[in-house]
């Protein structure tokens, strides 16, 4: 057993914002699945919008932010966001980001980069490698902070609730986590005081996506098995450009290559934008991405193109390096050939329902970043908003877990290890491997950018079936990284299709052709599936083994 005062549970730009903060305080351990880095922040491209020269306002960002996300967002969050992103980002550059500038003349000022839905140049960007170079500072600073201790490859697989343990407990407490350490396979019990789930996203519940192998929406499972409502997991928000070759594993073009002028073009070289939408390739991106779903279906294309070849040469190897060399290695030359794209899975809008602190419905435990639903995005988050609202939300959790931390007076309770009752080693992992692929598969053909209700209740109807599969391998064998994943992808899998069933419109990201308008008389509300559910009463795995056969 280790503790400590704050758990941090995830390591991108919400975990690691929330550990340099919480540390003024007080000890602070922060578990990552994989590497340090690896995280969807590492691989951002495009850059963070923030309101930054004089010509820009609040209102006008809140506004993007609210047309965007299709009259869902939250107006007070947006507004608060907008407002305290500025002061947040000189935080980031005081830390040693370094965002780029206009050079010449101009070398004082950053270079505000251009993204769909936004009506000004707001986005702060390091060329196109604006996560890599943030994760380079923040985990600089992390470096330098003794009261901080990172225990990387260690992934946690269920939230430490104390009603779990003792039915009489009525308001419950999240005083840790069990996590798997990769490396030996043994399952640690780390508690803390205040605990913060930065989990990410879900990316990796479709079978194509732009996001790194750790977003399998752990964050959001182990939130809902706690009994915290899950709210808006039917927005999924389908980039419009990741690369299509056969060798490329989910590398995203980013937006702002269309902010610099890039064209969408058939490959019979039409660009097709202006007949869909009068911001032709600079509107927002639920449009950008259905209508080259739509161009592909309806012509049989496997791909549609990217055409930046009309700037100068120079300029797109300055301005999107990172791209230009990938495509090179491909045997794309973006300064002279069309990039082949497709649309995929990128970011998921819904997630873990917290209040304006991070708080969520059960005391002690946080959450910020991609694993939220904050009420920002709505049905469509706009461009670059995403490392905005993790940034904004892992200063806030933190500062409203410094205050708890700081007058508790309750013991933290002596939890029970981890029991791994009367589970084996498998000798069949090719169910894991089989389930992960079907699922995967099925998402991305019954529930992707374009949904019917007949689809929809297919893809229910399997994935309650490979949940049943899934439940008796996780309480009958020895866990592993694989199979914790499993289960979590099975688990965010049914969420996203029971809250597209529920909303019975179009908005935003939720497109079903049974109701292709949107209703705002009937639906301009969140979907929020509450606690309470069978899964979410899953058996705490202090005693695995009363449990087996759940
Ligand atoms: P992440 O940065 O994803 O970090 C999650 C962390 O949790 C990781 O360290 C992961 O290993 C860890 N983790 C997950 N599960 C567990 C577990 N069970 N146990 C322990 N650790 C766990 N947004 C923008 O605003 N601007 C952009 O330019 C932009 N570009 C993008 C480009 C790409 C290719 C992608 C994929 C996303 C992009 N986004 C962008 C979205 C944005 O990057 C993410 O939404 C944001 O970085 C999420 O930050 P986070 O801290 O919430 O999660
Ligand atoms: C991109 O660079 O296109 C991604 C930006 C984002 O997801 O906000």
């Amino acid at each position: 057993m280790e503790s400590s005062d704050f758990l941090v549970i995830g390591s991108g730009l919400a975990g690691l914002s929330f550990a340099l903060k919480a540390a003024a305080v007080g000890r602070v351990l922060v578990l990552t699945k994989d590497r340090l880095p690896e995280s969807a922040t590492e691989y951002a491209q495009g850059g963070i919008a923030s309101v930054w020269s004089a010509d820009d306002s609040f209102e006008e960002h809140s506004q993007d932010t609210m047309t965007a996300g299709a009259s869902l967002c939250h107006q007070d969050i947006v507004d608060l966001v907008v407002r305290e992103g500025p002061e947040h980002v000189r935080q980031l550059i005081a830390l040693g980001t370094r965002f780029s500038t206009r050079g010449g003349k101009h070398a004082d000022e950053y270079d505000l980069g251009q993204e769909g839905g936004h009506s000004r140049r707001r986005i702060l960007h390091a060329s196109d490698a604006t996560g890599r170079e943030i994760m380079r500072a923040l985990i600089e600073a992390v470096r330098r902070e003794p009261n901080i201790k990172v225990l990387e490859k260690h992934l946690a697989v269920d939230l430490l609730i104390d009603s779990k343990f003792d039915p009489a407990i009525k308001r419950p407490s999240c005083w840790g986590a069990y996590a798997l350490d990769v490396t030996t396979g043994v399952v640690g019990r780390y508690q803390a005081k205040a605990t913060l789930l930065a989990t990410g996203g879900a990316g990796k519940v479709y079978l194509y996506t732009t996001n790194p192998d750790v977003a399998s929406g752990d964050g959001i499972a182990m939130a809902w098995r706690a009994g915290v409502p899950v709210g808006n997991m039917e927005f999924i928000q389908f980039h419009p450009t990741c690369l299509y070759h056969p060798r490329a594993k989910s590398f995203l073009i980013t937006e702002a290559m269309r902010g610099e002028g890039a064209i969408l073009r058939r490959p019979d070289g039409e660009a097709f934008m202006k007949r869909y939408d009068a911001r032709a390739e600079l509107a927002p991106r639920d449009i950008v991405a259905r209508a080259i779903d739509s161009e592909m279906k309806v012509h049989g294309f496997e791909h549609v193109y990217l055409d930046i070849t009309q700037r100068d040469a120079e300029f797109v190897r300055q301005r999107f390096p990172v791209i230009y060399e990938r495509c090179l290695e491909f045997g794309i030359d973006i300064t002279r050939d069309q990039i082949p794209v497709v649309p995929a899975a990128h970011y998921c809008c819904g997630g873990v329902m917290t209040d304006a602190d991070g708080a969520t419905a059960i005391q002690r435990l946080y959450a910020a970043g991609e694993v939220t639903m904050t009420g920002l995005h709505g049905a469509n988050r706009l461009a670059s908003n995403s490392l905005l609202e993790g940034l904004v939300f892992g200063h806030r959790a933190a500062a409203s877990a410094q205050l708890l931390v700081r007058g508790d007076r309750q013991r933290t309770p002596d939890l029970p290890d981890w029991n791994p009752g009367k589970a084996v080693n498998s000798d069949e992992m090719v169910v894991v491997t089989q389930n992960w692929d079907e699922i995967r598969r099925m998402m991305w053909n019954y529930v992707g950018i374009v949904r019917s209700n007949r689809r929809l209740a297919r893809a229910l109807k399997r994935i309650t079936l490979l949940q049943e599969e899934i439940r008796e391998y996780y309480w009958d064998f020895l866990v592993t990284g694989d199979l914790i994943e499993l289960r979590n992808i099975a688990l965010v899998a049914e969420l996203i299709i029971r809250s597209a069933i529920s909303r019975k419109e179009s908005r935003g990201l939720h497109f079903n052709i049974d109701y292709p308008q949107r209703d705002d008389a009937k639906w301009l509300h969140d979907t929020v599936l509450p606690p309470g559910g069978e899964r979410s009463a899953e058996p705490a795995h202090g005693d695995r083994s009363a449990s087996s056969g759940v």
